[in-house]
């Protein structure tokens, strides 16, 4: 079932319908989501996106993760969602990201806004994660904005296809939580 984030914006759940659109939007963008994403490497063919839809279904139906494409005046121009959900703890981690086009217009952040909403409540979680590379400016600006708290740097956590990069951690509990 489709969300509305706002008059522009829907967020849909990853369908097979979506595949071509997505790797399309993934092969336009992969210098600019390269910079900061580890995976464009893994994504050659609209197969790959396939492969990626195929699990993100899987995992949204045993509750383990929900992946959304995300819609701008009928147009996917980028995916958000919770990456991994952890059900026995209520804890859940976001990730996102958007084509350099639709970048500068507050919709990642709208987007994230809508999940904060659905996770606390449909997904009944208690703590909502991001984690973002260190230097990765534009993306801590999204929870930096969305009142949550940083509590700390998680050291090399990630290989970004020939360094470690440390790891800015972010979390907002359903108590702190302001719809
Ligand atoms: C991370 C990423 C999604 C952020 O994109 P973004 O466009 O900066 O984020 P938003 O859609 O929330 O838009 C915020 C920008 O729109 C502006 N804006 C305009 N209207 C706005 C509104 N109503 N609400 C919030 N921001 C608004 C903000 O000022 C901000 O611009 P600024 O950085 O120039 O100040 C994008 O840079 C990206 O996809 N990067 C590559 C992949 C990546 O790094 N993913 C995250 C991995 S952890």
């Amino acid at each position: 079932m489709e969300v509305r984030v706002d008059a522009n914006v829907t967020l849909h759940p990853l369908n097979q319908g979506f595949a071509n659109d997505l790797f399309t939007l993934t092969n336009s963008n992969r210098n600019f989501l390269r910079e900061w994403l580890p995976w464009l490497d893994q994504v050659l063919t609209v197969d790959d996106t396939r492969h990626f839809i195929e699990t993100a279904e899987k995992m949204a139906a045993t509750g383990d993760a929900h992946s959304f494409a995300i819609v701008h005046l009928g147009t996917v121009c980028g995916v958000t969602g919770f990456n991994n959900i952890n059900q026995p703890h209520h804890t859940g981690s976001i990730g996102y990201w958007l084509a350099q086009t639709h970048t500068g217009q507050g919709i990642a952040t709208s987007a994230v806004r809508q999940l904060l909403n659905i996770g606390f409540t449909e997904y009944t979680l208690n703590r909502i994660e991001i984690r973002c590379a260190l230097n990765n400016r534009r993306s801590r600006a999204l929870p930096e904005r969305l009142g949550f708290v940083y509590e700390g740097t998680l050291r090399q956590a990630e290989w970004l296809y020939d360094r470690f990069v440390d790891q800015a951690l972010y979390a907002l509990l359903k108590s702190d939580y302001r719809p």
